[in-house]
């Protein structure tokens, strides 16, 4: 719960949120879905997921967090959201390139994928140069925040996972 005034500060911008599933929003809200989030303390199954925050380490603030969800057989999904400040600097590569070591390395995954919106440059930028391939682009397939919406599939495989090498370095 130290954690709540960090993850509140991006949970509450509207610039953050403005491609991601969630509303802006408040503390209280925050804390409510930090609750749900330290009750999902590991990754043994399909359904299961995991939010893990990223800390800055030389002051230990919260930064951003990413999502890994198990989702059937051995396939998984990312997601990440960082605060504005923390953007355009590499650290959503290097904390993504991790949740993709743990599901590949450490999990085993066969594929792991990831969706944004058309429109979300920044994340489709991020997704492709840590060498998911766009494998789809859904033309209004979603009602997002009110809009259809268009949707960008990502994916990657384990075997391109072990023949790309690290995408931060
Ligand atoms: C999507 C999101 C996580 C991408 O974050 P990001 O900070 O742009 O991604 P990176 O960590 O890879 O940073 C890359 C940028 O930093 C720059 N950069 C600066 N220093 C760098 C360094 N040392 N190492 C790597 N990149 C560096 C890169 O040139 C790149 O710039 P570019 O995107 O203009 O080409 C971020 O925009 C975000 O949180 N958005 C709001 C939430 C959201 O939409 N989430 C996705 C839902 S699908």
């Amino acid at each position: 719960m130290d954690d709540l005034d960090d993850l509140a500060r991006f949970h509450g911008d509207p610039e953050v949120v403005r491609y991601v599933p969630w509303p802006v929003r408040d503390r209280e809200a925050t804390e409510e879905t930090l609750r749900v989030k330290l009750t999902q303390t590991e990754l043994v199954a399909p359904g299961q997921w995991l939010v893990l925050a990223v800390e800055l380490r030389s002051s230990g603030a919260v930064i951003g967090e990413v999502l890994l969800k198990w989702a059937s057989d051995r396939q998984g999904e990312v997601g990440f959201a960082f605060a504005r400040d923390a953007q355009g600097q590499g650290y959503a590569a290097e904390a993504a390139t991790a949740v993709l070591r743990l599901g590949f390395d450490d999990l085993g995954f066969h594929r792991i994928t990831a969706v944004c919106i058309a429109e979300n440059d920044a994340s489709a930028r991020l997704l492709a140069r840590l060498g998911l391939r766009q494998e789809a682009r859904l033309v209004d397939n979603v009602v997002f925040k009110g809009e259809w919406a268009t949707q960008l599939v990502f994916a990657m495989l384990e075997d391109e996972w072990r023949s790309a090498g690290d995408p931060t370095t």
